[in-house]
């Protein structure tokens, strides 16, 4: 194993779509940003310098931090800020985990444009566990929005409704050819005949979306999640959700088609009020001049062949989907699925509201003010980093150990919404004695509307051992529980309507973070943290925090 290092410059750069020139946050002058490719076990070190006027960290979505939680990066959870002028180096080995991931800023909404991926490739000398790709290429699918996301964000914080929807979806920083002012900003990925394989590396860095993704006349191969092998399976599409990441092999036509192919992408939505439904889309090339190769459609040239996406708020579709995946669980790639559980939490995650503020209109259903919540609690990030209070040994002020195992009340998450949504706020952390086994059951509610909400835990992959629609039982469910190869992830949708059980080994010191990949829900306070205490043995143990740790 080899270390990598990397110098991330954020800084201000002048970028064009949908006919707008907007200067924004980048690493390097790259939208998207650059990739990270290393081999499984190599040191990463990135030095991150700050030249924009804005408070900037950023995380590594789905790595591991094994020993090293100072350089998993959300703002106040593990780091203050690097403020304007400063720098950070974040330094952390991958163990264990080959695949797809990615990284991006973890502070307000600053996500929206600082993003890329992250490669991992299997050790030197080990192969895939599917046929050798001749190709691989990275999608990245994102938003783009004509507003200054931060400014969208923070009327969307002052107002307590809804924040504006994108103006685009993209492929690689590219809307493509249905958005007006945007047919040459393309993604256009050229293949050859002949049944070559090709791995596409598929992330969702979007903000607010779940999006169905399809090729016209290629069925897609998915072989791993979230940077975990599974057992493969044929699909036409696919859903993921922000925060997810999902390797897919393609086999190309055996001779030259007289055709260019559509692989398009548009979001799946449960909820309810407004929404982008526009479809970004790419273009599948075989490199050779072809015939007939596009339609005019609306004034717009698009390839011949298109895919068919399911309806926008086709939960079946989903829920099928997310129900074929499987672990390996093999001599070579175990699922290491925790057999007896330490500690069960239940948590419900949903929207309720917060009174609004007396000089404020709010502009929530009925003039409240939305909040995100886990358990009735609306988490406030602190002005001070939790891991560091947590090392110091001083939380006073910071946070408060009492995160509570069950809801406050038992009420019928799926029915009929209580008649008061009102939920509290505070800075609760629960807290993990190392190597607790922890099952955690997530209920989806219908406080404020029924959603989809993807899941993501910092620090552990968990296993996704049930789910279901409807009410969670304590006795009828954990026995239909999956202990042999389920699915082993960072980020998991809470279906709409349903509940999500899952298990992970507290084997990780530190302060972790568990929230709504959905930005907007995030911001809400659809979000927790961890407290996972120190093992007996020294390297078990948090180690001291880096000298060039940013201060508050
Ligand atoms: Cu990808 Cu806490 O986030």
């Amino acid at each position: 194993s080899i270390t990598r290092h990397y110098k991330f410059d954020i800084r201000l750069q002048n970028v064009t779509r949908l006919c707008q020139t907007k200067s924004i946050a980048t690493v390097n002058g790259q939208f998207p940003g650059p990739r990270i490719v290393a081999r499984e076990g190599d040191r990463v070190v990135v030095k991150v310098i700050n030249h924009v006027q804005h408070n900037v960290t950023l995380h590594w979505h789905g790595i591991r931090q094994l020993q090293s939680g100072w350089a998993d990066g959300p703002a106040y959870v593990t780091q203050c800020p690097i403020q304007t002028g400063q720098a950070y180096v974040y330094n952390f080995t991958i163990s264990g985990q080959t695949g797809t991931l990615f990284w991006h800023a973890h502070i307000s909404w600053l996500r929206a444009t600082l993003y890329g991926p992250i490669i991992i490739l299997p050790k030197p000398n080990a192969s895939y566990p599917f046929p050798k790709p001749y190709k691989e290429v990275t999608m990245i699918f994102g938003e783009w929005w004509n507003a200054d996301p931060e400014a969208v964000i923070t009327q969307a914080l002052q107002t307590g409704g809804g924040p504006n929807v994108s103006d685009a979806y993209t492929i690689n920083g590219l809307p493509g050819p249905f958005y007006n002012c945007s047919a040459r900003d393309t993604f256009k990925l050229k293949v050859k005949p002949g049944g070559k394989i090709y791995l596409l590396r598929l992330i969702n860095a979007a903000l607010n979306d779940e999006l169905f993704f399809s090729i016209a006349n290629h069925s897609l191969t998915v072989v791993e999640a979230d940077a975990v092998y599974v057992k493969p399976f044929d699909t036409d599409n696919l859903v993921i959700t922000p925060g997810q990441t999902t390797n897919v092999l393609v086999k190309t036509k055996p001779h030259f088609p007289s055709a260019t192919f559509l692989m398009a992408a548009r979001p799946y939505f449960s909820g309810l009020g407004t929404f982008d439904n526009s479809t970004t889309a790419g273009i599948l090339e075989y490199q050779k001049p072809s015939y007939n190769s596009s339609v005019s459609i609306n004034n717009k040239q698009l390839p011949l062949f298109q895919p068919t996406l399911p309806a926008i708020t086709d939960t079946s579709v989903v829920s099928n989907f997310t129900n074929r995946f499987r672990s390996l669980a093999t001599a070579q790639f175990p699922a290491n699925v925790p057999q007896s559980v330490d500690k069960r939490f239940f948590f419900t995650v949903g929207i309720g509201s917060i009174p609004c503020p007396q000089n404020q209109t709010c502009q929530g259903p009925n003039g409240i003010k939305l909040a995100g919540y886990v358990n009735n609690i609306s988490f406030v990030l602190p002005t001070t980093a939790i891991l560091e209070a947590h090392f110091l040994g001083q939380s006073k002020g910071v946070y408060t150990t009492d995160f509570p195992t069950n809801p406050p009340f038992p009420f019928n998450y799926t029915g009929t919404p209580p008649n008061n949504t009102m939920v509290t706020t505070g800075t609760k952390a629960a807290v993990l004695p190392f190597n607790t086994s922890v099952e955690l059951v997530m209920q989806g509610t219908s406080t404020l509307g029924t959603e989809n909400h993807p899941l993501h835990l910092h620090g552990f992959n968990f296993f996704v051992v049930g789910q279901g629609f409807g009410n969670f039982d304590p006795n009828k469910d954990p026995p239909n529980f999956n202990l042999v190869d389920p699915i082993e992830r960072n980020t998991v949708g809470v279906p709409a309507g349903g509940w999500i059980a899952i298990r992970f080994l507290a084997d990780n010191p530190g302060a972790w973070f568990m929230h709504c990949h959905f930005e907007a829900h995030t911001s809400w306070g659809l979000r927790m943290v961890w407290i996972v205490l120190d093992g007996k043995l020294p390297n078990k143990k948090l180690p001291p925090p880096p000298s060039d740790l940013p201060k508050c």
